[in-house]
């Protein structure tokens, strides 16, 4: 190694920001999201005043809030570009995420505009026209234009399906995005932070961004966990299955965090919302199930990864709750990217106020010396 400075792999433990943004205790098992509790303001706040106070360090009072919500609306529908590569992602068969990360490029072709605040709004506000209208596509029906009453979250299902929700469905929604919509240094705002911090633009930052999340490692876990438990069917299969999974090396989807140590608080409260949910107008005994195999997998990972304290992430109820909000698992990441969208953009807002370029060292472990070849003779 040519270098003094330890090399750490995945760059665990490195701080490589400042941010006002989220603190993340992996020990304790704590969020805080710009001061707040992740359990204080998820289940109160709307996805817009989540938004407002992520860009602007303090929630707005009523007139801020009413002009905000206005201003996300007005942005909401889609350029025509947007609408024809969805409908060519369509014809190629693209995921979700990967019709996101391509639509992401086209949401604003305006090269003049400089107001980054302007670019934000557009991107958290049709990011959700985006999932919605692609989903559509996909499944042979016309796009939803963007209600004009209604807040994000609703809008997103009312686009989606044409009907408008119930409170409790936006609201299980809204909880949804609000909890996942910061958390620290994690691989997709890292991914953002280091694009914007070359001076590039908001738009090439968040599309990079999609392209972090998109791996099953980060966002795309919840399709996997849920299948998991489908798989798994009854509760007294559980054991045997996941042992079975262990044994053969695989990953339980759902479990283990690179900062969490304990249980993480976000899977406490999309648990909880994901009951309340089930409660009222769903699959009860597939919620028991599930609560079945988290006892279970957590259980065996600490027998067969023992010292890890592999515990269930995010991931595992977000698969519930937005399966009891009637979304099909493949458009998991996509709904995550909805939310997370915005913390990328505070995560820029603030590396351009206060961030130097990103770029760290590389050890190098190669060979030295090497004698030139010609062709012939290699
Ligand atoms: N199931 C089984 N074993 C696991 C799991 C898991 N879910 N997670 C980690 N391990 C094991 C690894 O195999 C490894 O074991 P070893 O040392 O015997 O080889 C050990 O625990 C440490 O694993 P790392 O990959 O070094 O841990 P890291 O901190 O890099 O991984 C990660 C974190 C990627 C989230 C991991 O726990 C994982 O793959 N989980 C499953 C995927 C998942 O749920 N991702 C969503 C994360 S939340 C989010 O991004 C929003």
């Amino acid at each position: 190694m040519n270098t003094n400075t330890p090399y750490t792999s995945g760059l665990e433990n490195v701080i490589a920001a400042q941010t006002k943004l989220s603190r993340v205790n992996g020990q304790l098992g704590e969020l805080v999201i710009a001061g707040y509790p992740v359990e204080e303001i998820a289940l109160n706040a709307s996805f817009e005043e989540m938004v407002y106070l992520l860009w602007n360090g303090c929630l707005p009072n009523q007139a801020a809030l009413a002009q905000f919500s206005q201003s996300l609306k007005e942005r909401s529908a889609l350029p025509n570009e947007t609408i024809s590569l969805l409908e060519t992602a369509v014809a190629k068969n693209a995921t979700p995420m990967s019709a996101l990360r391509m639509a992401a490029g086209t949401l604003d072709l305006d090269s003049n505009n400089v107001d980054r605040l302007d670019i934000g709004k557009r991107l958290v506000a049709r990011f959700a026209t985006v999932v919605a209208a692609y989903w559509r596509l996909k499944n042979g029906h016309t796009p939803i234009d963007p209600h004009s009453k209604l807040d994000h979250a609703a809008n997103f299902l009312y686009m989606l399906t044409g009907d408008v929700p119930s409170d409790a469905k936006s609201r299980a929604l809204e909880t949804y995005l609000n909890t996942v919509v910061d958390h620290g240094l994690n691989a997709s705002t890292f991914t953002a932070r280091v694009i914007i911090a070359t001076q590039s633009d908001l738009v090439s930052a968040i599309t990079g961004a999609v392209g972090a999340l998109k791996g099953p490692l980060h966002g795309g876990a919840p399709g996997p966990a849920l299948q998991l438990v489908f798989d798994i069917g009854q509760a007294d299969r559980a054991e045997s299955f996941l042992r079975q999974k262990l044994e053969g090396g695989e990953r339980l989807m759902g479990f283990g965090h690179r900062v969490y140590k304990v249980r993480d608080p976000r899977a406490e409260i999309l648990a909880k919302a994901a009951k309340s949910l089930y409660e009222q107008d769903g699959d009860l005994a597939l919620y028991r199930l599930a609560q079945t195999v988290e006892e279970t997998a957590v259980s065996l990972l600490a027998e067969y990864k023992p010292g890890r304290n592999l515990q269930t992430n995010v991931e595992f109820y977000t698969a519930l709750l937005l399966h009891g909000l009637g979304l099909d698992s493949d458009l998991f990441p996509a709904v995550f990217a909805m939310s997370r969208v915005a913390g990328w953009i505070a995560h820029c807002f603030e590396q351009m106020d206060n961030g130097r370029l990103i770029r760290p060292k590389s050890a190098y472990i190669g060979e030295e010396g090497l004698i030139w070849q010609p062709i012939n003779a290699r």
